[in-house]
């Protein structure tokens, strides 16, 4: 698709930009205590919601504006693949709420738990460096609308207490 026709483009929807990756966690990845270090894993929180953010952008840049607090439910292990699924929610006018769910797999006993979710704003911004409008979001199901709205929700109570 040509640069000007991927910008005709004004609504796109959640499948269009979601993506999902698995990570088998090395030696390399662990903290002091042996376990899974937590800001490796918000790295690559913050990578998958940004390949989102750029898959429903387009053309734009995209910078991460806030990650919501976040609490690790469970230890993940070295040796667990750790997997992320990451979807688009909420779509303001130039930021998008990409929520990004967190589990571990232990691959001996093939089992998964749910160790978190993530709630990562992002900005597209233009050549210039500045905010610049990104494609409405299509809504397909009662599903996707009510993500929407509880992503609305989310956006008006993190501008709440933004520090500028
Ligand atoms: C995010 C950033 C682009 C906002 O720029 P700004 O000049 O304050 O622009 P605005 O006030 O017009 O905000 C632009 C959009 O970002 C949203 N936004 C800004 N800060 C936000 C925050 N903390 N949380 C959620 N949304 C935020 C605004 O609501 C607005 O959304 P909208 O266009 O959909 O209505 C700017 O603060 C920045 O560049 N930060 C650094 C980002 C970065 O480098 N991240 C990588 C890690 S260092």
């Amino acid at each position: 698709m040509s640069e000007e026709s991927a910008q005709k483009i004004v609504r796109k929807t959640v499948q269009e930009s979601e993506a999902e990756t698995t990570i088998v966690m090395l030696p390399s990845d662990a903290n002091p205590l042996g376990n899974v270090f937590g800001g490796m894993i918000l790295k690559y929180v913050d990578l998958l919601a940004g390949l989102v953010a750029k898959r429903h952008a387009g053309h734009a840049n995209i910078v991460t504006a806030s990650i919501d607090s976040m609490t690790f439910l469970k230890p993940v292990y070295i040796g667990n693949a750790l997997i992320l699924k990451a979807r688009i929610n909420y779509v303001k006018r130039s930021s998008m709420e990409v929520e990004v769910k967190i589990e571990a797999e232990d691959l001996n006993k093939s089992q998964k738990v749910h160790t978190g979710t993530a709630y990562v704003t992002l900005v597209a911004l233009d050549e210039r460096g500045k905010p610049t409008e990104v494609p409405k979001l299509i809504l397909n199901t009662e599903e996707e609308e009510r993500r929407f709205q509880e992503g609305q929700e989310r956006m008006d109570a993190r501008l709440k207490t933004r520090k500028k």
